[in-house]
């Protein structure tokens, strides 16, 4: 059995004539990383929000099929049973601020202490994710007077310190520098290691095709094809439909054209390793 588990979902937003998602089926595994691609206005975040159940909950609107979260209907889990086993990080920083708090730490805090967690027990979870995310530097500052990419640190540190089973991750590189984004899959890819199961809407295909095991593609609220990313992206047709592909695939794909037998690179890493043997030969 899935553990999370779509079947022919279709949602339309209140007053919108047209589905977002349309006839979606899908299933994602426990302990998997899944990357979601797609044009914008593909539904990426309409689909995040089915999944972490705000779709229909928060959102109205018509929502028709099924999505079962470990065999039993997503409806009939209340927001605050899903909150502790999904964590949702934003496409908007400021969205994910509470307000509640007036400072950094304690705006990290605040999720654990609502769930009851000890004092004890909250210093040493925010202290070790202020370090892996780079925000000690400024614990003490309010968090809306942060920069986004700051922002977005600080949105996804209050959600990893909660160590949910289930992290939907909405775009959360949009505004960092290339070390800060490489440090965002670090730190996903650590809570992969941990058995999370990891659901990320991401442009930078190049490290997609480097930490993910899973990617879904979206085009106009349809599926456009899931599978293991070995498989999706060496499908260059995928590039007609609005999605990147990885520059290493490119690279193949011009190999093969000029009758050089090899497969498909994914990874940077595999497309480095071919060039190595080129030279060697
Ligand atoms: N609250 C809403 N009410 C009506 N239509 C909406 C609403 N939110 C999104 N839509 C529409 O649904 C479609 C999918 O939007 P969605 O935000 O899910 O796309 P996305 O792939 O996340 O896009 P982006 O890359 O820009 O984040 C778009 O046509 C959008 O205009
Ligand atoms: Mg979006």
């Amino acid at each position: 059995m899935a553990y999370i588990d779509l079947q022919n979902v279709t949602y339309t937003y209140p007053l919108a004539d047209k589905p977002s998602i349309e006839d979606v089926t899908l299933s994602f595994d426990k302990g998997k990383f899944y990357a979601i691609l797609g044009a914008n206005g593909s539904g990426k975040t309409t689909l995040c929000n089915i999944i972490r159940g705000f779709i229909p909950q928060f959102f109205q609107g018509d929502i028709k099929g099924e999505v079962k979260l470990q065999g039993k209907n997503l409806s009939e889990f209340s927001l605050a049973e899903l909150a502790p086993k999904m964590g949702y990080i934003f496409q908007n920083p400021f969205n994910q601020i509470t307000g509640a708090r007036d400072n950094v730490y304690e705006e990290i805090a605040y999720g654990l202490e609502k769930f009851g967690v000890a004092p004890d027990e909250i210093r040493k979870r925010v202290d070790r994710v202020l370090e892996m995310t780079n925000t000690a530097a400024f614990a003490d500052k309010n968090p809306f007077e942060l920069s986004g990419g700051q922002q977005q640190r600080v949105a996804l540190a209050s959600v990893i310190v909660l160590e949910p089973d289930i992290m939907v991750i909405d775009e959360p590189t949009s505004q960092l520098d290339p070390q800060e984004t490489e440090r965002v899959f670090d730190i996903i890819s650590r809570m992969k290691e941990m058995g999370k199961t990891i659901i990320l809407v991401e442009h930078k295909i190049e490290l997609i095709a480097e930490y993910a095991d899973e990617v879904i593609a979206l085009e106009n609220g349809r599926l456009l094809t899931s599978g293991p990313k070995e498989k999706v992206l060496s499908d260059i047709t995928l590039k007609d439909h609005g999605i990147d592909m990885p520059p290493s695939v490119l690279l193949s794909e011009e190999l093969k054209k000029r009758g050089i037998e090899t497969e498909y690179f994914i990874s940077r890493k595999q497309m480095m390793e071919f060039l190595k043997t080129l030279v060697r030969e």
